[in-house]
């Protein structure tokens, strides 16, 4: 995020905030995960492949007898992800797109050709029933990539144990711009998220804060 807490522009475009350090932490963070999760406006807006880019990193999944991409994941309620979409496209390993009930049969039978496809949920992915059923196929690490949406959800779900929060030098501004957690937001202090802060490192430019998600109260 950027030194006031965007994720982007306004318009949603993509922005670079970190340095080549900062790039090859979260590759190496996306290597020892079983699987890396996005929602469909980061999809739409950004086109990510999510692929580990480090040779090194990818040998070393190999060598512990995994494929050498952790397994992609994209909550998209409707289907509406393009089948050209990088996710889909580039790169090894298994996909999952997770839908809700209400996404048009023909899409998902489209899908199906290209990722395993799971229905959780009535109108919207339901991400609790989709933590279980992941779990149920033996991934355990989950890398979240955002956007602000999905890790709202997951965090009012209760379903994130840890954040990683990289600060960079920029002021991107914008009372729309996206931020690490938008959604509706909570507006009782009970139901605030409390963290406790593990670790502070300085990495080029900025910060990176690494936090346990505190789920006793
Ligand atoms: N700086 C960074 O590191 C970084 C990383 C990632 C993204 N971004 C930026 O973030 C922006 C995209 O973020 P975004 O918030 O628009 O999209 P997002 O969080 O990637 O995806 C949100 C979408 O996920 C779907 N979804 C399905 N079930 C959900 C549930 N239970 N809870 C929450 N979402 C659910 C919804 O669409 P459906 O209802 O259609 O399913 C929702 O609109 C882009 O501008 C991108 O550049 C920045």
């Amino acid at each position: 995020m950027s030194a006031d807490g965007k994720l982007s522009t306004r318009e949603r475009r993509q922005v670079v905030i970190s340095g080549v350090q900062d790039f090859n932490r979260v590759d190496r963070l996306k290597a020892g995960s079983d699987a890396v999760m996005v929602g469909i406006g980061t999809v739409l807006a950004d086109d990510p492949s999510l692929t580990v880019k480090a040779e090194e990193c990818r040998n070393n999944r190999i060598r512990r007898g995994t494929n050498e991409q952790p397994i992609r994941i994209v909550v998209d309620s409707m289907a509406r992800i393009p089948p050209n979409a990088s996710v889909l496209q580039k790169g090894t390993g298994q996909r999952i797109v997770a839908v809700s009930k209400q996404a048009d049969a023909e899409k998902v039978a489209q899908l199906r050709k290209l990722a395993t496809v799971i229905e959780a949920g009535a109108d919207r992915v339901d991400l609790e029933s989709l933590m279980d059923e992941l779990g149920e196929m033996g991934i355990q690490r989950v890398l979240v990539e955002g956007g602000g949406t999905l890790i709202a959800g997951l965090i009012a779900a209760g379903l994130i144990d840890e954040i990683y929060t990289f600060i960079g030098n920029i002021v991107i501004g914008g009372k729309d711009a996206p931020t690490l957690a938008d959604g509706e937001g909570f507006s009782l202090e009970s139901e605030f998220c409390r963290l406790t802060l593990i670790e502070v490192h300085k990495l080029e430019q900025g910060v990176l804060l690494h936090w346990a998600v505190d789920h006793s109260t």
